[in-house]
C-alpha cells in the first residue's frame, strides 16, 4: 500500500497544480514543501536564498522534509532541487514515500518559466540558456531518484488521474507510465 506520493521534477512541471488535484481525487491531504518551509521560517523562499544562500536553504529544506513526512495519506509536492540531494532521498525512502517524477518537455518548461519572478535560481539575464543546462543536468538525477515517471498530459486532471492509478494499482500503472 502506498501512503505518500512525493512529486519531484523540474521547476514549472506542475508538482503543485497536479499534486493538489491528485490529492483531491484520492481524498488525501496535499502538502507543499516550499510552502511548509516558508511558513516554518516566516520568510519567502527568495528571502531565505538571499539571507542564507542556497546552502542555507538546502539545510532548511532537509529539516522541513523530515517533519512533513510524518503525515500519511498525503500527496507531497517537493521542490525542484529536493531529490538532487542524497540526504533527502534517504529521508523519503525511510518514510516509505513513493517518489514520482512529473516529466514535462523542455519547451513547455521554458514557456511556463519565461516570466517567473518568484524562483531565485531563475532571476538572471541568461535564464533560457541556464534552464537548458539545468534541465540536461537534472533530468537524469530525477529519473535515478524516482520509483515511477509520469509524463504530463497538459491537463492537470488527467495527469492527476495517472497518479491515482499509480496509487491504486502500482504495478500496472508503472508499466503504462514508463511507455508514455
Ligand atoms: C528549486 C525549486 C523551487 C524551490 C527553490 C529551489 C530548485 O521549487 O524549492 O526555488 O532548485 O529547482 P519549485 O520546483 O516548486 O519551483
Amino acid at each position: 500500500m502506498i501512503h505518500t506520493l512525493a512529486l519531484c521534477g523540474f521547476m514549472g512541471c506542475g508538482k503543485t497544480t497536479v499534486g493538489k488535484e491528485a490529492a483531491r481525487q484520492l481524498g488525501w491531504r496535499f502538502l507543499d514543501l516550499d510552502d511548509f518551509i516558508e511558513e516554518r521560517e516566516g520568510m519567502t523562499i527568495s528571502e531565505i536564498f538571499s539571507k542564507y544562500g542556497e546552502s542555507g536553504f538546502r539545510q532548511r529544506e532537509n529539516r522541513a522534509l523530515q517533519e512533513i513526512l510524518s503525515t500519511e495519506d498525503a500527496v507531497l509536492a517537493l521542490g525542484g532541487g529536493t531529490v538532487l540531494f542524497q540526504n533527502n532521498i534517504a529521508v523519503l525512502h525511510r518514510s516509505g514515500a513513493r517518489i514520482v517524477l512529473l516529466d514535462a518537455p523542455l519547451p513547455v518548461l521554458q514557456r511556463r518559466l519565461r516570466r517567473d519572478t518568484q524562483r531565485p535560481l531563475l532571476q538572471r539575464p541568461d535564464r533560457e540558456t541556464f534552464i537548458n543546462q539545468l534541465f540536461a543536468q537534472r533530468m537524469p538525477l530525477y529519473r535515478a531518484a524516482s520509483d515511477a515517471v509520469v509524463r504530463i498530459t497538459g491537463v492537470p486532471e488527467k495527469t492527476a488521474a495517472l497518479l491515482v492509478e499509480l496509487v491504486r494499482s502500482p504495478d500496472r500503472a508503472l508499466e503504462q507510465s514508463d511507455t508514455t
